[in-house]
C-alpha cells in the first residue's frame, strides 16, 4: 500500500509556529513518527510539504499517477481558501482525509470554511500530530477491504 502524506503552508514552521496551538514539536519530528508508523503496517509513505498551491496540486495529480492507494492532506490555510486543491482531490479520485492539527471548528470564522472537505472521505481535527496516524489508520483498513 503506497501513501501520500501532504502538508501545506508553514506546517515546516511546526515546533516554532504558535507552539499553543500547534505543539512543541517540528516537522521532522513529525514525519519521523509517520514513517516509523507506517513502516511498521507496510505501508510506503511519501511524505511531502509546500508553501506553494500549485506544487500541492501537482503532488496530487502525482499520488494518481505513481499508483498510491489514498491520500492524507493537511491543507493548513488553503483548507480555507483552495478550489484549485478541491478539483485535483475531485480529478484523481483517490481515497483522501483532511487532517488538522488544531480544532479548526473551534477557532475563527474564516476557519469554518474547508472547499477540500466535500471531496474527502473523512475529517481528523483536533488531535495533534495523532491526527495523522488516525488518518493512516483509517485508510489502512479501508482500503484493505
Ligand atoms: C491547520 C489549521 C489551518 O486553519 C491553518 O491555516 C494551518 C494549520 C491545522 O493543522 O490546524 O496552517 O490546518
Amino acid at each position: 500500500m503506497k501513501l501520500y502524506i501532504l502538508n501545506g503552508p508553514n506546517l515546516n514552521m511546526l515546533g516554532i509556529r504558535e507552539p499553543d496551538i500547534y505543539g512543541k514539536q517540528d516537522y521532522a519530528c513529525l514525519i519521523r513518527m509517520i514513517e516509523e508508523h507506517c513502516v511498521g503496517l507496510g505501508i510506503e509513505a511519501v511524505c511531502y510539504q509546500s508553501n506553494h498551491e500549485g506544487d500541492l496540486v501537482d503532488k496530487i495529480q502525482e499520488a494518481y499517477f505513481k499508483g498510491a492507494d489514498g491520500i492524507v492532506i493537511n491543507p493548513a490555510a488553503y483548507t480555507h481558501t483552495s478550489i484549485a486543491l478541491l478539483d485535483a482531490v475531485k480529478a484523481v479520485g483517490l481515497p483522501t482525509v483532511e487532517v488538522h492539527i488544531s480544532a479548526v471548528d473551534t477557532r475563527e470564522d474564516f476557519r469554518q470554511i474547508s472547499y477540500i472537505r466535500e471531496v474527502c472521505t473523512k475529517t481528523i481535527s483536533g488531535k495533534g500530530l495523532g491526527g495523522y496516524i488516525e488518518a493512516i489508520d483509517y485508510l489502512y483498513d479501508k482500503i484493505r477491504k
